[in-house]
């Protein structure tokens, strides 16, 4: 298949480029390295993919580019590039989110409508329910987002369903409930804390630590693209989780055993936007997709100490 990764210099993007290369297909990705976090870390996640001879990159915005010529002769669009982030989302940067998430998921999905893709997959959040009534939270609760960041993501993914419906794009969004492993960005929570235990500086938590998330380990969130690829439904919407839900108090525990370290903590009261608790039923994922969780947080935890500890060292 000839497939196009979008935020593939990105965590989720990159590690899910390496798997479908791995999968024999041909796969051009597309990142304009936007500084969120380091661009550097982002051209370190493309080294393996670009020795590879069946990939292509463009450095590019998805604002900026010609996506119809791009997506001529494409089969599958596994669209990941957003500006992500939770709390970063207030305020004067909100016009990055629109753009990012909201104008280049409407410009990518007008660009489809004239294609013969097979499939679009949208890599949407657990953060479109915010603080949900009932856990675990299924596809049809209410959606309420908390942030405006989620509100994108929201945005997004009813755009593509209004495609879907209306045009006939083969679109499968997943909504993923906090990804985690090597490449994680570092303004994620395992991230930051893995960094300030081997320096031996606090550990930022926001709130008692008792929130607690469902936490994905990265090769099942790529793993459900994948599935999502072969068998998601037209028009459908997944909960991706990866079944180990954990409070932070208890992450921050396991860490300490896994680095020999104690954590100090720097306690400061709950972030604007942040919800208190999520976890996924994945009855649906599990039945049409045959998507099956593998990683438990121990394991995952160990790979991507490993990864921190070598990228810091
Ligand atoms: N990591 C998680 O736990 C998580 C959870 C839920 C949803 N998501 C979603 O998964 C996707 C990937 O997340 P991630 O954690 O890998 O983030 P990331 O920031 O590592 O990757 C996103 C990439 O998209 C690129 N990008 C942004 N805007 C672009 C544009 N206009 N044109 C081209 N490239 C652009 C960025 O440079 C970045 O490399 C995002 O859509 C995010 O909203 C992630």
């Amino acid at each position: 298949m000839r497939v196009i990764v979008t935020g593939a210099a990105g965590f989720i993007g990159s590690s899910l480029t390496e798997r479908l290369l791995a999968l024999g297909h041909d796969v051009t990705g597309i990142d304009c390295l936007t500084d969120y976090y380091s661009p550097d870390m982002k051209r370190r996640n493309l080294e393996l993919a670009l020795a590879h001879p069946q990939f292509a990159f463009l450095s590019e915005n998805l604002l900026d580019i010609d996506l119809s010529g791009l997506l001529t002769g494409c089969d599958v669009v596994f669209h990941q590039a957003a500006q992500a982030g939770v709390r970063a989302s207030w305020g004067r940067d909100f016009e990055t989110y629109t753009n990012n998430n909201v104008l280049a998921t409407q410009r990518l999905l007008e660009a489809a409508k004239g294609s013969a893709l097979k499939r679009f997959v949208f890599a949407s959040s657990s953060s479109v329910y915010g603080d949900a009534e009932h856990i675990p939270v299924s596809e049809h609760e209410p959606l309420h987002p908390l942030s405006p960041y989620g509100v994108t993501k929201l945005a997004a993914e009813n755009l593509c369903q209004l495609y879907h419906k209306n045009f006939g794009i083969p679109t499968v969004s997943l909504r993923y409930f906090t990804v985690f492993g090597p490449r994680q960005r570092p303004d994620m929570a395992f991230h930051k804390f893995i960094k300030a235990l081997l320096r031996d500086e606090p550990i930022p938590v926001f709130g008692d630590g008792e929130q607690t998330r469902d936490f994905t380990f990265i090769d099942d969130a790529v793993e459900a693209n994948i599935l999502a690829m072969e068998k998601g439904g037209n028009g459908a919407i997944y909960n991706i989780g990866g079944g180990s839900r954990i409070s932070l108090n208890r992450a921050i525990k396991l860490l300490e055993s896994i680095t020999g370290r104690k954590a100090r903590r720097d306690q400061s009261s709950p972030q604007k936007g942040d919800v208190r608790h999520t976890w996924a039923d994945t009855t649906r994922a599990r039945t049409e997709l045959s998507f099956v969780p593998r990683h438990d947080v121990r394991e995952g935890l160990q790979k991507e100490y490993e990864w921190v500890n070598a990228l810091y060292r």
